[in-house]
């Protein structure tokens, strides 16, 4: 089983290395010219070591078999399909390739974006014997040693290495998948604060939600960062720069209060039922803070913000979590 391990890793940094010596081929040159478009600069295609897979279809197939790798391990490392029609052929095609590594910098899997409109828009590698999407982060290989005492969590690949090149060394990013339990309990070997900066579209917000809740549980301080007018952090940095985005990291919200800001938009705040409704709800979830300094506090910051006297709140609160409110 370690020995399967240890082949399917060699096999992938040897994808790696294909796809890398792919993108700067003559065969590479749209994909350059399309991460070009995207701004990436050539200091970030190659500490990430992305590549591109060509366009015919079983190169990288052949040159694996060629260095002695069996068609069954190829697959197991999760980089061929078959099909009766065509038999056996790569994954990935014609596709910008993000080589997704652990924390030691060994590469796992691939990402692998179509160039222009296409779909999918992103291919990621299936599970494989060493590759486990939530016990993994994009970047934590590099974030690792930023020396930040937080991190930014981000959607993508693509706002990771934006964040990077920009200066912010401690950006990672979920594989494509929801955070989990065990991205949370991964990330707090290394921090006990994260900055959530997803998308600013419908599916970011609520994936936001879940991720401060997540995070708390795992006893992690989220702060949550919003990207509007733009759509995620790699947008945002290319339109209004790195000091904008420092600046939003300043004035990032606390999650617990983003959360509530979220709530309340459930509710007609302008009249007094709506509002007393928001209240009852506000208490529910300001009783989970076991803490009783910590819940002061956040009673008197949603008092402050809502603009109702703080004793009354606090009153609610104690009814409420003697299941009398
Ligand atoms: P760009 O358009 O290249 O800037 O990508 P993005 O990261 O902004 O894309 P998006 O916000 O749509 O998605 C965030 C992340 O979800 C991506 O980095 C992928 O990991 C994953 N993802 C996006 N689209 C797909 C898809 O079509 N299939 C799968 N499996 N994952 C996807
Ligand atoms: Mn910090
Ligand atoms: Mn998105
Ligand atoms: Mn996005
Ligand atoms: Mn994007």
């Amino acid at each position: 089983k370690a020995d399967l391990r240890s082949t399917l890793l060699e096999i992938n940094k040897i994808a790696a290395q294909y796809f890398y010596v792919q993108l700067k081929s003559e065969q590479g040159k749209a994909a350059c010219t399309y991460l070009k478009k995207r701004k990436l600069s050539d200091d970030m295609v190659k500490a990430f070591g992305i590549g591109y897979s060509n366009k015919y279809s079983n190169d990288l197939f052949r040159y694996l078999r060629n260095k002695g790798y069996s068609e069954e391990l190829i697959r197991q490392a999760g980089l061929i399909n078959t099909d009766e029609k065509n038999g056996v052929y790569d994954k990935f095609w014609n596709r910008v390739m993000f080589p997704i590594m652990d924390v030691n910098s060994r590469v796992i899997g691939f990402g692998g974006r179509v160039m222009g409109d296409g779909k999918p828009k992103y291919l990621n590698s299936p599970e494989t014997a060493v590759f486990d999407k939530s016990r993994n982060l994009y970047g934590l290989n590099r974030a690792r040693t930023s020396r930040k005492s937080c991190f930014l969590l981000c959607e993508g690949y693509m706002d990771v290495i934006a964040l990077h090149q920009a200066g912010f060394t401690n950006a990672v990013a979920s594989l494509g998948t929801a955070l989990t339990a065990g991205h949370a309990l991964l990330i707090k070997r290394y921090v006990q604060e994260v900055y959530l900066t997803y998308d600013s579209d419908e599916a970011g917000t609520k994936a936001a939600l879940r991720a401060v809740l997540i995070l708390k549980e795992a006893g992690i301080a989220a702060k949550v960062i919003r990207m509007e007018p733009y759509k995620d952090p790699d947008e945002f940095i290319k339109n209004l720069g790195a000091k904008e985005f420092e600046k939003r990291i300043e004035n990032a919200r606390n999650g617990f209060l983003f959360s509530l800001e979220i709530l309340s938009k459930d509710y007609d705040m302008d009249s007094p039922e709506g509002k007393t409704a928001f209240f009852r709800e506000a208490s529910r979830r300001l009783t989970a803070f076991e803490d009783e300094l910590e819940r002061n506090n956040y009673i008197e910051a949603v008092a402050r913000q809502y603009k109702v006297s703080e004793e009354s709140l606090k009153k609610l609160v104690v009814k409420t979590a003697i299941g009398d409110g």
